[in-house]
């Protein structure tokens, strides 16, 4: 389970990004994280990561303490929580294999292992064609389906999605929206942060409304009311 116990974050003195949330979210779960500019949902992700620290309350990963770990011990728990973001985060210089692999050389896994598991992830997001193709060679909906096959390979137990579809057309978007869905159906925790109402309303799935940093609405089936 993924807990927020009464998170707060303060960039600067005057505002607070986030204000005392307290949030759960349990194993195999797909929680939209909904709100305007601003409202703080990428700021919630990154602390999730621990690519921020909360200026107040702690983050928990399956009992384990995000917000107390040392720089050694990170790693081994960001492993466990697969990114995609809105601009694709690839290397240019790599071929989509090269890309997904590159992710288990980092975590130390051996040749065959990545020989093995690319091609399995390439298949599941329906790449395998391209698997030889540099980013510039690929569509924005191929490039996020590469970048989600990246943030698979090492099997985390939850993907986060920072508005993956903001750059994509409304075709590429369901086919990631259905990419993702799949992905949660293999029993894989996913959250997504998007200011795509339609998405989120067409899920039918939980939904958690962020206003001003606070936690304004969460509701299983939720509609996107903001
Ligand atoms: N590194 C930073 N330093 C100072 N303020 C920041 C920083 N990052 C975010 N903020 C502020 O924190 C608030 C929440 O930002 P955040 O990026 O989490 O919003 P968001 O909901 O993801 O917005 P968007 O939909 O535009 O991506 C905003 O007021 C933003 O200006
Ligand atoms: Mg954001």
């Amino acid at each position: 389970m993924i807990f927020f116990d009464n998170v707060s974050k303060i960039y600067t003195p005057t505002s607070a990004a986030l204000k005392n949330v307290t949030l759960r979210i349990m194993p195999k779960e797909f929680v939209s994280i909904v709100g305007a500019s601003g409202a703080g949902k990428t700021t919630l992700l990154k602390m999730l990561i621990a690519e921020e620290k909360p200026s107040e309350g702690r983050i928990f990963l399956d009992g384990i303490e995000i917000t107390g770990l040392s720089y050694r011990e990170l790693p081994k728990v960001r492993r466990r929580i697969g990114t995609v973001f809105q601009d694709y985060k690839l290397l240019p210089q790599k071929t989509s294999f090269e890309n997904i692999a590159f992710a288990m050389e980092a975590a130390g896994l051996a040749d065959e292992e990545i020989k093995e598991s690319v091609p399995q992830v390439l298949e599941l997001v329906g790449l395998l064609d391209k698997s030889d193709s540099f980013p510039h060679e690929l569509s924005g909906g191929e490039k996020q389906r590469v970048a989600i096959a990246r943030a698979l390979v090492n099997r985390p137990e939850v993907i986060m999605a920072d508005e993956p579809t903001g750059n994509l057309d409304p075709i590429n978007t369901w086919e990631i929206v259905k990419l993702l869905v799949k992905i949660n159906e293999l029993g894989t925790t996913v959250i997504l942060a998007t200011h795509n109402k339609e998405i989120v309303d067409d899920l039918g799935r939980r939904v958690v409304a962020l206003e001003n940093g606070q936690i304004v609405m969460d509701e299983e089936k939720g509609k996107y009311v903001i």
